[in-house]
């Protein structure tokens, strides 16, 4: 079958054809593979929302696709190589389409892989069709229809974080009970092992107004839950023109007006700085009760040498105090942090520094990587490069101790009843599942209908990564 049909061809088919039989020709199959943190998901989230109106359905696998999309992640060397072993099968899958006349599959390469090596993409991997960084998203159909006319102007990275989030539709269509949303993007703080600052740019926040709107409409479709989203997301300072004479709103205040919008149940945030956690966002922890006793904040290291080559901007002991003053306004508050192993110049007795930072904080949960060299920061060009092998090794430790912190954490819940929104039926040995404050997934029986719906649960087991219990009657 052609693929280009005549403009005469549309208007005798918009004519004589039923409108629901037009659109099924018209609808395209949109698959969308995501890599990285939460502000991707919550891009390609929105990158559906703007492709929808223009005739894209998504698809959960990529074979015979219209369009294709890899929302990339640049964070560290393995996530961005994973980029080019995905083009590779891709390749194949559009070659298939072709050879079978089922017409063209567009391939676009978007994120922060797409912003950082945008040319380099385009060099080589010549499957690639389109080439649009995280600021870029709102012209995508725009570019899809110029590359379906010509082969021009195939690579959008540009840094207008505001015109990217004034362009997006306001309506969102969640896909579940929790959503993200995200209201900062970028970072000004440079720490000298990390791409974000060069692949999102300088920080942004959206003005209040925009977050609200979308936060009603999220609301409006069922969502109970709200996870504020930002590269530094505590560093928000979003305009409020129209709320109060023109002042800049921080993240506490901003939290506080959103748990005021009825049917909104549960507020999160994440990823936050220890260097803007200011007084305002401690104490809603303690006295907001939509706000979730949850709180990630990254340490990445328990060595004030360290900390300093990573151009962190505060000490162990600072980061200390910070969370025993959160502690204070949140007693049952969980803890999660982000760490890096072998970093250039870590010594061992700077690596055991962070082993008795772990100790001594007591975490819930916590993410730890291996260093990893991105060309083009600072980190790159430091001496005492830390070998693989000790790396891995120090990883290792370190993982094992968080992976006993959360087991701890989790069966220290054991007996407490505890307010679950519940996600979906699940085909377990339980039928339902849902989430608690601290973000275990968790499993028991109910009636289907409570999905949806927030759910009291006596914790009865507890493993790594999720919880069991039984429903309490109210
Ligand atoms: N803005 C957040 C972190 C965003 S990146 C913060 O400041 O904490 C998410 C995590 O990836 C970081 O916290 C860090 O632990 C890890 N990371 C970033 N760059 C890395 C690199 N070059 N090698 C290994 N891990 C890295
Ligand atoms: Fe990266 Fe540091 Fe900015 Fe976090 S604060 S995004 S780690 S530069
Ligand atoms: Fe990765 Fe970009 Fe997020 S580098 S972690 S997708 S901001």
């Amino acid at each position: 079958m052609g693929q280009h049909i005549s403009e005469d061809l549309d208007q005798a088919i918009a004519q004589a054809v039923p409108e629901e039989i037009q659109s099924s020709k018209n609808t395209k199959k949109l698959f969308i593979k995501t890599y990285g943190c939460q502000m991707n998901v919550y891009d390609s989230e929105r990158m559906r929302d703007v492709l929808a109106p223009v005739g894209y359905a998504p698809i959960d696998t990529p074979e015979g696709a219209d369009l294709v999309v890899l929302n990339t992640c640049h964070i560290r060397e393995k996530a961005a190589e994973k980029v080019y072993s995905e083009l590779g099968r891709i390749k194949k899958l559009k070659n298939q389409k072709a050879e079978a006349g089922e017409g063209d599959m567009t391939v676009a390469v978007a994120g922060c892989v797409a912003q950082a090596e945008g040319e380099e993409i385009m060099r080589r991997a010549p499957v690639v069709d389109l080439v649009l960084g995280p600021q870029t998203y709102h012209k995508l159909p725009e570019m899809i229809a110029k590359v379906s006319r010509a082969r021009g102007e195939r690579l959008e990275t540009d840094f207008d974080t505001q015109e990217k989030f004034d362009l997006l539709p306001a309506a969102r269509k969640p896909n579940g009970f929790a959503a993200f949303l995200t209201i900062q993007e970028g970072c000004d703080k440079f720490c000298t092992f990390c791409v974000v600052p060069y692949t999102r740019g300088a920080e942004f926040s959206r003005p209040v107004d925009q977050i609200v709107a979308e936060t009603r409409s999220l609301v409006a479709q069922g969502v109970k839950e709200i996870t504020l989203l930002g590269q530094n997301v505590n560093a928000y300072r979003g305009a409020a023109p129209e709320i109060e004479g023109g002042d800049k709103w921080s993240l506490g205040q901003l939290i506080r007006h959103l748990a005021t919008i009825g049917g909104l149940e549960r507020l999160r945030f994440t990823t936050s700085h220890p260097r803007d956690m200011d007084e305002d966002l401690i104490t809603a922890h303690g006295d907001e009760t939509k706000l979730m006793p949850y709180l990630h904040l990254p340490l990445q290291a328990g060595s004030d040498r360290i900390l300093k080559a990573m151009n962190r901007g505060h000490t162990y002991a600072e980061y200390r105090d910070l969370i025993a003053r959160v502690r204070v306004a949140r007693p049952d508050i969980a803890l999660s942090s982000d760490f890096i192993v072998g970093f250039p110049g870590e010594s061992e007795i700077d690596f055991e520094r962070t082993m008795d930072a772990v100790r001594e904080i007591g975490y819930g949960s916590a993410f730890s990587f291996k260093y990893s060299v991105r060309p083009g920061t600072p980190g790159a060009a430091l001496p005492g490069q830390v070998p693989e092998d000790v790396k891995s090794e120090r990883l290792a430790r370190l993982q094992e101790l968080l992976a006993q912190q959360q087991t701890d954490f989790n069966k220290s819940l054991i007996g407490k009843t505890l307010p679950i929104l519940v996600e979906n039926v699940s085909n377990g040995n339980k039928n339902l599942f849902g989430r608690a404050p601290y973000l275990q997934g968790t499993h028991f029986d109910g009636d289907p209908s409570l999905v949806g719906k927030m759910a009291m649960v006596k914790i009865e087991t507890a493993g790594r990564n999720s919880l069991g219990g039984s429903l309490v009657e109210n």
